[in-house]
């Protein structure tokens, strides 16, 4: 998408330097930074500390790195040890063990001196693939946003809330619950986007930032307004992002997103998940139960970063000194609350059944991987 008119992927590759770049997410939307990742653990360190983040673009990354890898050191000691390294940056978003195992597979039956190319070849994969899923999955989340806007009154527009940041950013390009809202504003559907703040890292801030250089109308909400609004009848569909869904569809994502679907649910509004096909985790079904939910450092909830009135970017403490503080950075939503979920092959119920049915290569190939196991 575009920054100041000119088109960036959130992560690209320096052919000439032999690194990745990034768009260091740390200083949006206070700074526009690019950095420069030269080594598997500068990617290691850019996961864990959320220079980038999102389930997609971590994964993407991670296949950069294990790139980067290769070229240093392309021996099977050198593969398992950076799959490790890398998986066990953040728990949480399944794209990251998608990505690694997906390389890990590729690369184990090549010869050594052909891994570096081959892994650098697959992270270009990885990443073009994930900017054609998310291209597909706003064509099928237009359709709904298409159906929405003719119940409206003349000039209202349709009025969508959505949590945390899955916009472009948190994928190579186009985001994922973002994707529909870019395509439905460039179709000419009048759109109005409420962005949950997304304590305590306010990655809404980043959505907001998104949508402002997209000229779509929103408007920055802290988290406990949704429930309100949805009250209000002011809430016409909520989409959100996922970090791991499971193959019966239940969706992990951000911290407060399962209260936006409890609200929804009270309210009748329809609470839907742009989920592309690499976070689906086909191994788990039960996602309350089996899902690791990331525990971040409690600092990110006692200190807020924000840009002083002097222009610069500090943090500040909000809570008094010494507050111990308690930080999970993810909670599932049960399928029961899911009206569909929007993926690159089309929209589904949140149910086992038509996960597999519309991904039947995907869900059988886990079986049979499930049952050697046995
Ligand atoms: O902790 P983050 O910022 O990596 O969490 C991001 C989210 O929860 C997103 O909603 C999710 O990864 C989907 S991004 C397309």
């Amino acid at each position: 998408m575009k920054v100041a008119g000119r088109h960036y992927r959130s992560l690209w590759w320096d052919g000439d330097a032999g690194t990745l770049r990034i768009i260091d997410q740390r200083w949006l939307p206070h700074d526009f930074r690019i950095a420069e990742l030269r080594t598997l653990d500068d990617c290691a360190v850019a996961i864990r500390e959320m220079w980038v983040r999102g389930a997609p673009l971590i994964g993407a990354t991670a296949a950069y790195a294990m790139a980067l890898k290769m070229h240093d050191d392309p021996s099977d000691d050198a593969l398992a040890r950076a799959r490790d390294e890398l998986h066990a940056t953040r728990p949480t978003a399944v794209n990251l063990r998608w990505a690694l195992d997906r390389c890990r597979d590729a690369l184990a039956s090549l010869p050594y001196s052909a891994r570096a190319e081959a892994a650098l070849v697959l992270a270009h994969d990885i990443a073009d693939e994930d900017v054609e899923i998310n291209r597909r999955i706003g064509e099928h989340g237009l359709a709904i946003i298409r159906e929405i806007a003719p119940r409206k009154a003349a000039g209202e527009p349709v009025r969508m809330l959505t949590h945390c940041n899955a916009g472009w950013l948190a994928t190579v390009d186009w985001g994922t619950a973002t994707s529909p809202m870019f395509q439905a504003h460039d179709a000419g559907v009048p759109l109005h986007v409420w962005v949950d703040e997304t304590r305590p890292r306010n990655q809404g801030a980043l959505t907001a930032w998104e949508l402002a250089s997209h000229g779509i109308a929103h408007a920055y909400i802290v988290d406990n307004a949704g429930g309100h609004l949805m009250q209000r009848g002011l809430v016409d569909m909520v989409l959100v992002g996922t970090d791991r869904t499971t193959r019966r569809g239940d969706v992990c994502n951000k911290i407060g997103t399962y209260l936006k679907a409890l609200a929804a649910h009270d309210n009748g509004v329809p609470f839907y998940v742009a989920l592309p096909s690499p976070t689906i985790d086909w191994t788990v079904a039960d996602g309350i139960a089996d899902i690791p939910i990331e525990e971040r450092s409690a600092r990110e909830t006692t200190h807020v970063l924000g840009r002083t009135g002097a222009g610069d970017i500090e943090h500040v403490m909000v809570a008094p000194e010494g507050t111990p503080g308690g930080n999970p950075a993810f909670d599932v939503t049960p399928n029961h609350l899911v009206t569909g979920l929007i993926t690159e092959r089309g929209v589904c119920d949140a149910s086992a059944e038509a996960l597999s049915s519309l991904f039947p290569e995907r869900a059988d190939a886990a079986a049979g991987s499930q049952q050697g196991l046995s």
